[in-house]
């Protein structure tokens, strides 16, 4: 703005000096006619200097005073002073015409310097308090003139600060939150502003205390929650729980399955040991040396357990005869007795899938011709089982019935040897004990 008054000035400069110059009235008394800027005077006689500044209605425009002079005026910013240089020799100064009105010395230098010793120095505006900036604003004085700075953060428009949106400029990476004169960034949950205060960095979450109960995994913005084998994460997302394993199949264990913290276990029964974590496999008593059987006992195991059987175990009419019972055949309660029997014992699970082949009886010894015939002879239930014959010197002991046990069976099987061609026929049974454990293992 301050540039637009130095033209003016020159201008109006110009048009003095044009006035100044041409002013000389040329015959005043013989004609009535003045130059440019005065005006005839018929009570003097005399051409006498128009007052512009008083007969131009806005004579100067805007900021700018209005001086007179001899034939013109001056445009001046209204901090100027205008000393009459000395009055042109004119010929005829116009009388009783006196620069009244400008008292202020004339400024020779240009807009914004002074004159200072026959030099035009600066004027520092804003020392001089002599700026328009406003109170918010930093005055900044410069060789003529002077600027309105606006604090940082502030851009000018016209004559005021306007805060700058740096916002709209995309500073941050998040969010950004604009204050006036400033700005600052935030980040999302889960981020943390990085030292350069606009870009945002991940929080690792697990190692500034995540209330993750057993695993913590840091990811992008966030965290999860994970647990050791054995447990789930709770609905909170934080907890874990323990899984119970056992409730998710029936088949995990062969008998127990126990539910720990974290995992689970395989439990067997008495008599039974743990293998290959599922199964139970029974213990051999009699060959571990558990059992408590005497010396004149033999030990038989059993699914689950032992049993302890006499050595001798011949009841009368019978005698032992190495390792069987004879019935002799003087003694006359032996003639519908079988010849000889002869202890086995065997031991079998519970709920076994029938029919099923469970005892294979063969003769050691055959007469030539014989023919040898196969037959329950007695037994508790033995209607639980039934004899397949295989051929005249072996047949299979058949398990008709689902059994559960724990149960005992002692079956007689004998076996009739006929010899047609002697007229002769012997028998001999195989007394089979038979343990049913109380399991399918
Ligand atoms: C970030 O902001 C803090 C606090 O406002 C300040 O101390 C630090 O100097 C700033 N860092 C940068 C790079 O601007
Ligand atoms: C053998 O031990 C069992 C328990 O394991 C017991 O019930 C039984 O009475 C014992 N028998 C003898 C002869 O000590
Ligand atoms: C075994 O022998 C003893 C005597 O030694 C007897 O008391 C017991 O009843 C016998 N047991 C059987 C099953 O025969
Ligand atoms: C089995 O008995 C039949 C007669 O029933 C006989 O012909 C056959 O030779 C006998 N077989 C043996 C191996 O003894």
């Amino acid at each position: 703005m301050r540039g637009v008054y130095v033209p003016l000035l020159c201008m109006c400069v110009s048009l003095v000096l044009r006035c100044a110059i041409s002013q000389v009235p040329e015959e005043i008394d013989t004609y009535m006619e003045c130059t440019d800027g005065y005006q005839w005077d018929f009570q003097t006689e005399h051409c006498r200097d128009i007052n512009e500044c008083e007969t131009i209605p806005e004579a100067c425009k805007g900021e700018m005073k209005c001086f007179n002079h001899y034939g013109g005026y001056l445009c001046l910013p209204r901090s100027a002073s205008v000393i009459p240089a000395s009055a042109p020799e004119t010929p005829n100064p116009p009388e009783g015409h006196l620069p009244d009105e400008v008292t202020e010395p004339y400024n020779s230098c240009p807009l914004g310097y002074e004159s200072h010793r026959g030099r035009c120095v600066d004027i520092d505006e804003c020392e001089q308090d002599q700026h328009d900036c406003q109170p918010s604003q930093q005055c900044l004085n410069s060789q003529g003139g002077f600027a309105c700075q606006c604090p940082e953060g502030y851009r000018k428009v016209g004559t005021e600060c306007i805060d700058i949106d740096e916002c709209r400029y995309r500073y941050c990476q998040h969010r950004c939150v604009n204050v006036p004169g400033s700005f600052s960034c935030q980040c999302e949950p889960g981020f943390q502003l990085a030292g350069n205060n606009r870009s945002c960095i991940d929080v690792n979450e697990c190692d500034m205390g995540a209330p993750c109960q057993q695993r913590c995994t840091n990811t992008y913005g966030t965290f999860v929650c994970r647990c050791d084998q054995g447990y789930e994460l709770g609905p909170d997302g934080f907890a874990c729980r323990d899984i119970d394993e056992c409730s998710f199949s029936s088949f995990l264990c062969q008998f127990q399955c126990v539910n720990e913290p974290g995992r689970f276990s395989c439990m067997c029964p008495a008599g039974y040991q743990l293998q290959r974590t599922r199964l139970c496999q029974d213990v051999n008593e009699c060959e571990t040396g558990t059992h408590n059987c005497t010396e004149g006992q033999t030990c038989v195991n059993t699914n689950g357990g032992y049993r302890c059987v006499n050595n001798s175990r011949c009841k009368d009419p019978y005698v032992q005869v190495s390792n069987r019972c004879v019935c002799p055949v003087n003694k006359p309660a032996c003639r519908d007795l079988p010849l000889s029997i002869v202890h086995r014992y065997m031991s079998m699970t519970s709920d076994r899938s029938v029919p099923s082949d469970i005892f294979q009886i063969q003769t050691t010894s055959i007469y030539p011709g014989a023919h040898n015939a196969f037959r329950i002879r007695s037994g508790d239930d033995s209607s639980d089982f039934y004899i397949r014959q295989i051929n005249n010197i072996s047949a299979m002991l058949v398990l008709a019935q689902s059994v559960t046990g724990p149960k005992e069976y002692v079956l007689d099987l004998e076996m009739v040897s006929i010899n047609p061609i002697m007229n002769y026929q012997t028998s001999s049974v195989l007394r089979l004990s038979i343990y049913v454990g109380p399991y399918t293992f």
